[in-house]
C-alpha cells in the first residue's frame, strides 16, 4: 500500500513528542525528590498509584537494594512498601514495612508478614533479611520509609506491592478494597529499574470485562425484552420483532458470557479478595440467562394450554435477569472505581431505555387492548398465525 499522506505521521510524531514528554515528567518528579541527611539513590521510579514512588540503589556484590519508599499520607492513615516471594500482583504473601504515627506525630515502621487478608501484624515476620534499618519520617504530608535489604534469592526481580490506609484507634485498619487501593503492585527489576505494570495489564482486563457486561445485560439484553414486549403489539412488526428479540438476546448473551467468564478469571486470580454480592449476583444472572436459552427449546405450541405458564415463566426470569444486571452493574462500578462519568453514563443509559419503555407503554396499550379484543372474537371461528400473540 502506498505510503499514506502527511497528517497520519504528524500525529504519530505528536503522540511520540507527548509520550515522551510524558514519561520525561515521570521520570523526573522521582527525580526531583530530596532525602533526609542528604541520602542519594541511583535510580527511581514514580509508582502509577496511590502517588508512591521508590527509589533505591542495588548492590550486586552483596545482592541487596538501598531503598526508600516515599507516599503522601494524612497524619491519620498508614502506608507501607513490600516484597512478595510468594506470588506477584497480590497482598497475601507479601512482607512489608508499614510506617504510621502516633498521636504525638512519633512515627515507627513495623516489619511483618502478610500471612492473610487479616494479618496479625506481628513485628519483625518478614520473609527476608534487612542488613540496615528500617526508619521512617513524615514531613510535607509523605511517609518516607528507609531500609536496606536483601533481595530474596539474590534475584533482582521482584514482585512489589504498596498500599495506603486508615488508623483507627492507634491500630492499623484496612485499606480500601477498589479502585487504585487494589492496583498497588508491579513486578520491578531493581537492576534495569524497568517495571512491568501487571496491575495495569490487569486494570485493563477489568474495564474489557465491565464493559462487555455493561453492553450485554445493561443495553442489549434490556433493548431486546423492549422489543419483544413493544414492538410485537404492531402488526406490521408481526415477524420482524421476533427475529429482532433473538438476535439482541443472542448476541447480548454470548458478550455476556464472554464478560462473565472473564470476571470469574479475574476473581480467580486475586488470591485472598471475593467480592462477594458481585460474583454470587454474577452467578446468578449466569444461571437464569442460560436458563433462559435452554426453555426456547422447550417452548409449547401457542395453542398448548402449558403455554400459558411458559409465558410467566419466560418474562418473569428476563424481568429477573435485567433487575440483576443493573444492581450487578453498579456493584462492579463500586469495585473498578472508573471516572465519575461512567456511572452517569450508565445512567442515562439506564434512564433512557426506562423512559422509552414508559412511552411505549402508554402508546402500546391502547393498540393491544383493541387487538386482544379482536382476536377473542375471531378466536371461534380460526386459530391466528403469527408471533403477534403471547410468545
Ligand atoms: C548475588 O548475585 C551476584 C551476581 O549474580 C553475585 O555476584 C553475588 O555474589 C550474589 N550475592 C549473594 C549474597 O549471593
Ligand atoms: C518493630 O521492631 C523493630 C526492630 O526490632 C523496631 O525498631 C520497631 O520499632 C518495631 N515496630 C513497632 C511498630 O513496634
Amino acid at each position: 500500500m502506498a505510503a499514506r499522506p502527511g497528517p497520519d505521521r504528524t500525529a504519530w510524531l505528536l503522540l511520540g513528542a507527548v509520550l515522551l514528554l510524558a514519561s520525561t515528567a515521570a521520570a523526573q518528579s522521582c527525580l526531583s525528590a530530596t532525602f533526609s541527611g542528604g541520602q542519594t539513590f541511583a535510580q527511581c521510579n514514580t509508582l502509577p498509584v496511590l502517588g508512591a514512588s521508590l527509589h533505591w540503589t542495588y548492590h550486586p556484590d552483596s545482592g541487596t537494594a538501598d531503598v526508600a519508599f516515599r507516599a503522601p499520607q494524612s497524619t491519620s492513615g498508614w502506608v507501607a512498601w513490600g516484597i512478595n516471594t510468594e506470588r506477584p500482583n497480590a497482598m497475601l504473601g507479601s512482607s512489608v514495612f508499614v510506617a504510621s504515627q502516633d498521636g504525638n506525630g512519633v512515627v515507627s515502621v513495623l516489619m511483618t508478614y502478610l500471612e492473610s487478608t487479616a494479618p496479625s501484624l506481628a513485628n519483625n515476620t518478614l520473609k527476608f533479611d534487612v542488613p540496615v534499618g528500617p526508619a521512617a519520617e513524615y514531613s510535607g504530608g509523605a511517609y518516607t520509609i528507609y531500609a536496606t535489604v536483601a533481595l530474596p534469592g539474590n534475584n533482582t526481580q521482584q514482585n512489589t506491592v504498596w498500599q495506603a490506609g486508615p488508623v483507627s484507634n492507634g491500630a492499623i485498619a484496612q485499606h480500601p478494597q477498589s479502585g487504585a487501593n487494589m492496583q498497588s503492585y508491579q513486578v520491578l527489576d531493581f537492576l534495569s529499574g524497568s517495571s512491568t505494570g501487571a496491575s495495569n495489564s490487569r486494570l485493563h482486563r477489568r474495564n474489557i470485562h465491565g464493559v462487555l457486561n455493561a453492553v450485554a445485560w445493561g443495553i442489549l439484553i434490556p433493548t431486546g425484552a423492549i422489543i419483544a414486549r413493544y414492538l410485537r403489539v404492531f402488526e406490521s412488526a408481526d415477524p420482524a420483532w421476533f427475529y429482532l428479540h433473538i438476535a439482541c438476546q443472542c448476541s447480548g448473551y454470548i458478550l455476556g458470557v464472554a464478560g462473565w467468564g472473564l470476571g470469574l478469571k479475574l476473581g480467580s486470580e486475586s488470591v485472598g479478595v471475593t467480592y462477594e454480592p458481585h460474583r454470587s449476583i454474577g452467578i446468578s444472572i449466569f444461571c437464569l440467562a442460560t436458563l433462559q436459552i435452554f426453555a426456547l427449546l422447550l417452548r409449547p405450541d401457542k395453542e398448548n394450554k402449558y403455554r400459558f405458564y411458559w409465558n410467566i415463566y419466560h418474562h418473569s426470569v428476563g424481568y429477573a435477569v435485567i433487575v440483576l444486571s443493573a444492581v450487578n452493574i453498579f456493584e462492579g462500578l463500586h469495585i473498578l472505581l472508573p471516572p465519575s462519568g461512567y456511572k452517569t453514563a450508565y445512567i442515562v443509559i439506564l434512564a433512557t431505555l426506562g423512559g422509552i419503555a414508559v412511552c411505549l407503554e402508554a402508546i402500546t396499550w391502547p393498540i393491544a387492548i383493541r387487538k386482544r379484543r379482536r382476536n377473542a372474537d375471531k378466536r371461534a371461528t380460526s386459530n391466528g398465525n403469527g408471533w403477534q400473540q403471547g410468545a
